[in-house]
């Protein structure tokens, strides 16, 4: 299993910081949430910030993108040091090629789906991602409720997996806690994405801890 702090929850103003301290704990990688206030009504930041946090850090670069229109992007964040390029099925029809720009960019290749999306919706791409991320809860902000009915989805890839032979990650985001992370891991997710339980915390290392042993129970 691996965690993955997303940044929208870290203090601004000091994000290397921050960054330094989850990479200490011993994360693998770092969610980096970029929304462009139209896919989502949230701004945040681009590929000049994940270029800037790139000297600081060796984690991996999860860049989860809430923007329409994707393609447009996966030049300028492969050149920032993304590692893995997060789209969401809404945001383009041209999902597989999207996917492709990614993959020949050298980044690793994740499609997304919003609670209201089904895994029909992406199976045509499935044989060819590296991660899915099952979102489990409506994207833009953090600190919201955990969507349980969102989990039928986990198991379903999990299965789909299985049975292909495919190859994927399955990361789940939105409203983990080290409740919420148990349920998550049975249905079959293996990287976690936490927030707000994370950085809203006095101690960062100790909450990863928590989910760590949470997951593991
Ligand atoms: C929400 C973002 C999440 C967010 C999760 O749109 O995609 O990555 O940071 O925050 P928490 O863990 O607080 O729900
Ligand atoms: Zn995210």
């Amino acid at each position: 299993m691996k965690i993955a702090p997303s940044i929208l929850s870290a203090d601004f103003a000091n994000l290397a910081r921050d960054v330094a301290v989850v990479e200490k704990a011993g994360v693998q990688y770092l969610h980096i949430d970029i929304m462009d206030g139209h896919f989502v009504s949230n701004l945040t930041f681009g590929a000049n910030v994940v270029q800037a946090l790139r000297s600081h850090s060796d984690l991996v670069f999860d860049c989860h993108m809430m923007v329409d229109d994707p393609g447009k992007y996966v030049a300028d964040f492969a050149q920032a040091g993304a590692d893995i390029m997060g789209i969401h099925a809404e945001a383009t029809p041209h999902l597989h090629a999207v996917l492709t720009l990614i993959k020949n960019a050298g980044m690793k290749a994740e499609v997304v789906i919003n609670p209201a999306t089904p895994v029909s919706a992406i199976e045509e791409v499935l044989p060819m991602v590296d991660q899915v991320l099952v979102m489990t809860v409506d994207p833009g902000f953090g600190g919201q409720s955990f969507l349980p009915e969102t989990l039928h989805k986990v198991e379903q890839l999990a299965a789909a997996k299985q049975k292909n032979q495919w190859h994927y990650d399955i990361e789940v985001d939105g409203g983990l806690n080290d409740q919420t992370v148990r349920q998550a891991v049975k249905a079959g997710a293996n990287v976690i994405v936490a927030g707000s339980y994370i950085f809203g915390a006095a101690d960062p290392a100790e909450r990863i801890a928590a989910l760590t042993k949470a997951s593991e129970e």
